[in-house]
């Protein structure tokens, strides 16, 4: 069974990032594993926990590396990717040489409540993602602008267009890990 870890950089409670998230979870095809996993609990890295690394940081890093694939799904925070998505990054990124990021397929998608669509932290995510060895889907690129027009109350999705655009991207994505881990 195909596992998709699922991290969204937002860690506030009801964001569009997490809607979007939900979303996209929905469209992988029936029987794949998709986990949500949370980003919010871990401490700040810091290189001296290599030695010791806090619970939050081992788990995390057990929970990525038991993927086949992982979608980032973020908000644009200045221009660049969240802090806290940085910081998942780089945990599961150390001890130096244990990396469990390398060679999991990625699909990325940003978003904001502009038309900007969080191009910024995309492509700074993209930089990371290129250094930590993660194959990722080039195309369809997913720039989500203006989020809070694409919700009902409940926070479903509320525009079949943008589901069957969301659907192509999900698609690549799980051709990239057939392709690339099975
Ligand atoms: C600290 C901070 C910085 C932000 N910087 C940007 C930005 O650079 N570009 C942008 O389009 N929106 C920016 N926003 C607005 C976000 O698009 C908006 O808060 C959005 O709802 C965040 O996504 P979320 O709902 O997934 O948390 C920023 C918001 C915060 C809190």
């Amino acid at each position: 069974m195909t596992k998709v870890g699922i991290i969204v950089g937002s860690t506030r409670k009801n964001s569009f990032s997490g809607m979007w998230a939900k979303a996209m979870a929905e469209l992988y095809p029936a029987g794949t594993d998709v986990t949500f996993i949370d980003i919010a609990n871990l401490p700040l890295y810091n290189q001296d926990y290599d030695e010791n690394s806090p619970q939050e940081y081992t788990d995390f890093r057990e929970q990525v590396a038991a993927q086949d694939g992982i979608l980032f799904v973020t908000p644009e925070h200045n221009r660049s990717v969240p802090a806290a998505l940085k910081n998942a990054l780089d945990v599961a990124s150390r001890p130096w040489g244990e990396s469990v990021w390398g060679g999991k397929p990625a699909l990325v998608a940003s978003h904001s409540i502009s038309g900007l669509s969080g191009f910024g932290a995309n492509h700074h995510l993209r930089q990371s993602l290129a250094f930590l060895d993660m194959p990722t889907v080039q195309q369809p690129e997913l720039y989500l602008a203006n989020s809070q027009d694409y919700f009902d109350e409940n926070g479903t999705l509320n525009n079949e267009d943008t589901k069957t655009f969301l659907q192509g991207a999900v698609d690549a994505h799980v051709n990239l890990i057939e392709k690339l881990t099975k």
